[in-house]
């Protein structure tokens, strides 16, 4: 006995144990201090006085018209499959509708809130909501080229933008920010989001929230937001649209949760709930994320709204077997209101009444409605002028053009042998502008473009015709999609997906070939061929346009080997929602430019980069992978137990040492271009990082004494003109009690200088950058060794630790 208590607890073991216990092993998220209530995430829906005229309604009415708030109809055009065809006016006038979507403009917009207004027994105002994504009628580049700005303040302009003119149609609530976390570009609707990093998304989904409500939902030009989709929805299985999602609960809370958390603590009106299961759940009908997380953890006081006819739809998740079980699931769950699935309208009475459902739970999702309805002022301020017909301003085209400069990431510039990089482009010369995008005013507008008006998009050939005049040559060169197919993207549209669908074969397939054979005498003739190449940003990107493919779709890459092998200086320009692969062009293209889809000033912005009047200055969010089979590819990847390291994966194993690893036998693991990248016509230059302290107490840092570290370096602009640099500080937790990613991000900041100018850089470290969720689902800091990394990517070099106590 003695000897196993010895051997189990010698001296040794002992002075450990002591150890464990005179000092925290652990530090979890501070909570507030005595005397102190939980911060309310948006004090105007929490507010007392709100809250007694939301009571006072409340006793008022019948139990038909609580349902009717709970009911959004698009009374507009369709975002997704229809569903029965009602009477507005009708539902409007008896109260049997809270809102609708896909309405918008004075004129639509008083219509019914007239009805709602004057007519309905209780006066109860509509709340009208739109996809506004990256902009109303000002079209701004779509979210994933916003996001490469890395700019917050940028990001709270175009939001700003947006709020002012939704307003002005009408329109006081907002289906955006979508702040998905995604990290698999099959799925086409990673062109919503923000891109693959939590950190990044996060600090943007603020800044989002931030622009459209201003702090203050009752300025008449503030609108709510709806942040989308929770939960999740980034991770579906395989990048196919509306798929599953299964993950762990660690997972879900330190990669996919933050932005969305990010959001609500920014003070979010409204949550739109996702089409996705998450581990087997589906996000409409899940008490865990809905109202365990959203409500008990963060405090949320606003409605959930659910997507278009995910409420019907769990029917096909196959959790009830009817109508009322999945609508009852959904309501108790927390989806507060039922979007174009008419099963709260139709079968929640009922159920009130036997009751299945307690009216008390209906009366919870009534209020919370009623709370954003009373918040936005629309009691007092029901209507909406007449404003004339949008036309796009100097100040808007300024913006819309000042903004698309920042999220045009040059990915590639390498020096041709006598000519040296090719970009910036030099004047005087002949440009041949090739592709199917390089004349497509439409699809500089992006997906979701909600009210913009591509006939006040500038396409690439327009702004270079402006720049190059006769110097100017063009060939379209191919179709984005090949074949008959090419006639599909001329005649269907995503909005209106019934549209022109019988006319879509009837015109005989483009002669490609006799394209590309056009295309290659035009570069022939010219000093450099600029390629516009792409996707169609309507048809193959945004919701419903999952890729297996990531190669340029269509003919597009032959026509760019054609195109280079005229030995003509090639660029290439990408117009895509996604990052693509394009391991060819990698490899032999020596130009390189992600365009991403602009917004309407996306010609001029392109030809802003192309002829260096603007410095890129743009880094990636979003990985691009050397093949499809790497996705989901990210770069903040866990450790294995069997790391490729510094083993050279560019070909195929020779033996057992570079075989039995975690890696690819048929292509390298690492990203073509990662996460963070982005060139710059001058270079920057970082000296070693810092650290202000050596140890830091973990006391300290559970005490929420932030910042606890301060990394700080030096970054020097080592080039000949001014740019800027987002500078980007990653850190690893060396050892952790649930294994971490291999860096992360944790910092950044836009920094501008002049040619030979230097900055010092201080990025602090606190709870929230160095916690981590551990296997009992809490945010902790436990002691360790942290490695810090600052750089221009997710390759960052320049290293610096410390250890926490
Ligand atoms: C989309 C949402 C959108 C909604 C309303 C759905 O199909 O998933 O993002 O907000 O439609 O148009």
């Amino acid at each position: 006995m003695t000897k196993s208590f010895d051997l189990l607890f010698g001296p040794v073991s002992l002075l450990c144990v002591s150890a464990i216990l005179a000092f925290p092993v652990l530090a979890e998220k501070p909570a507030p201090s005595k005397g102190e209530t939980r911060p309310v995430p948006n004090a105007q829906l929490a507010s007392k006085e709100l809250n007694s005229k939301v009571e006072k309604l409340l006793k008022q009415m019948t139990l038909e018209e609580k349902i009717g708030q709970t009911v959004q109809y698009s009374a507009g055009f369709a975002t997704g499959p229809q569903g029965a065809k009602v009477s507005y006016d009708e539902l409007t006038e008896k109260g049997a509708v809270g809102s609708m979507l896909n309405v918008y403009g004075a004129e639509k917009t008083n219509h019914y809130q007239h009805i709602a207004v004057e007519k309905s027994r209780l006066h109860i105002p509509l709340i009208y909501g739109f996809d506004v994504i990256h902009g109303d009628h000002t079209e701004f580049p779509v979210p994933l080229a916003l996001a490469c700005s890395w700019d917050g303040k940028l990001i709270e302009g175009v939001a700003r933008t947006s709020a002012v003119e939704a307003r002005a149609d009408g329109v006081p609530w907002v289906f955006s920010p979508m702040v998905d976390i995604a990290r698999d570009a099959r799925w086409g609707r990673i062109v919503e989001s923000a891109g693959e990093d939590p950190y990044l998304s996060s600090a943007l989904a603020r800044a989002w929230v931030k622009g459209y409500q201003q702090d203050d939902l009752s300025k008449p030009d503030s609108v709510a937001v709806s942040v989308k989709h929770f939960a999740a929805y980034g991770a579906a299985i395989a990048g196919r649209d509306y798929n599953a999602t299964d993950m762990s609960d660690i997972t879900l809370r330190q990669v996919y949760l933050p932005p969305y958390h990010a959001a609500v603590e920014a003070g979010a009106a409204t949550v739109m709930s996702s089409f996705n299961s998450i581990n087997g759940v589906p996000a409409t009908a899940n008490p865990y994320t809905l109202t365990q997380i959203l409500r008990k953890e963060w405090g949320f006081d606003g409605f959930v709204v659910s997507d278009w006819g995910a409420v019907g739809e769990l029917l096909n998740h196959a959790i009830g077997p009817d109508g009322a079980t999945v609508a009852r699931k959904a309501l108790t769950a927390g989806t507060d209101m039922d979007m174009e699935g008419n099963l709260y309208a139709t079968t929640l009475a009922a159920q009130v009444r036997s009751g299945a459902i307690p009216e008390s739970v209906l009366d919870e999702a009534v209020r919370r409605i009623l709370r954003v309805k009373f918040a936005l002022g629309l009691f007092e301020h029901p209507y909406t002028p007449v404003t004339p017909s949008y036309e796009p301003s100097t100040a808007n085209r300024k913006q819309a053009r000042d903004v698309a400069d920042e999220t045009i990431v040059l990915l590639k510039n390498d020096p041709i042998e006598g000519l040296g990089a090719i970009l910036p482009l030099k004047p005087g010369k002949t440009v041949a502008l090739i592709g199917p995008l390089a004349d497509s005013a439409k699809d500089m507008m992006g997906s979701w473009g909600a009210l913009g008006d591509p006939k006040f998009a500038v396409s690439l050939k327009t702004a270079l015709q402006e720049k190059l005049g006769d110097k100017l040559l063009y060939a379209r060169g191919s179709e984005v999609l090949s074949g008959q197919d090419a006639n599909v993207l001329r005649h269907v549209s995503f909005i209106d997906a019934g549209a022109g669908k019988a006319g879509a074969k009837e015109e005989p397939a483009p002669d490609e070939t006799a394209m590309i054979a056009e295309a290659v005498a035009t570069a022939k003739k010219a000093d450099v061929a600029v390629l516009a190449l792409g996707e169609s940003a309507d048809w193959m990107t945004g919701e419903a346009s999952s890729r297996a493919h990531l190669t340029l779709p269509g003919r597009q890459e032959e026509l760019l080997e054609a195109v280079a092998a005229t030995g003509k200086p090639v660029v290439l320009v990408m117009f895509t929602g996604r990052p693509s692969e394009i391991s060819w062009a990698g490899a032999h293209v020596p130009a390189i430019v992600e365009a991403w889809f602009p917004g309407m000033e996306g010609g001029h912005a392109v030809t802003d980069i192309l002829f260096g009047d603007v410095n890129p200055s743009a880094k990636l969010t979003t990985s691009f992978p050397r093949a499809t089979g790497q996705e989901p590819l990210y770069y903040a990847q866990m450790p294995t137990g069997r790391p490729a390291g510094k083993t050279d994966l560019s070909h195929i194993p020779t033996d057992s040492a570079e075989k039995f690893l975690s890696r690819y036998f048929d292509v390298d693991n690492s990203a073509l271009f990662p996460f963070g990248w982005g060139l710059s016509y001058t270079r920057f230059t970082y000296s070693q990082p810092s650290v202000n302290k050596a140890e830091v107490s973990l006391a300290n840092i559970a005490a929420g004494r932030e910042p606890a570290v301060t990394v700080s370096f030096d970054v020097t602009n080592s080039g000949k003109i001014a740019g800027t640099e987002v500078v980007q500080l990653y850190v690893r937790n060396t050892s952790a009690s649930v294994e971490q990613p291999l860096r992360e991000l944790k910092g950044f900041e836009r920094v501008t200088l002049g040619p030979g100018e230097s900055k010092h850089v201080e990025l602090p470290l606190g709870f929230k950058e160095l916690s981590f969720v551990n296997v009992d689902s809490k945010w902790v800091v436990e002691p360790t060794t942290y490695k810090v990394w600052v750089g221009g990517s997710s390759l960052a070099s320049a290293e610096a630790s410390f250890v926490v106590k």
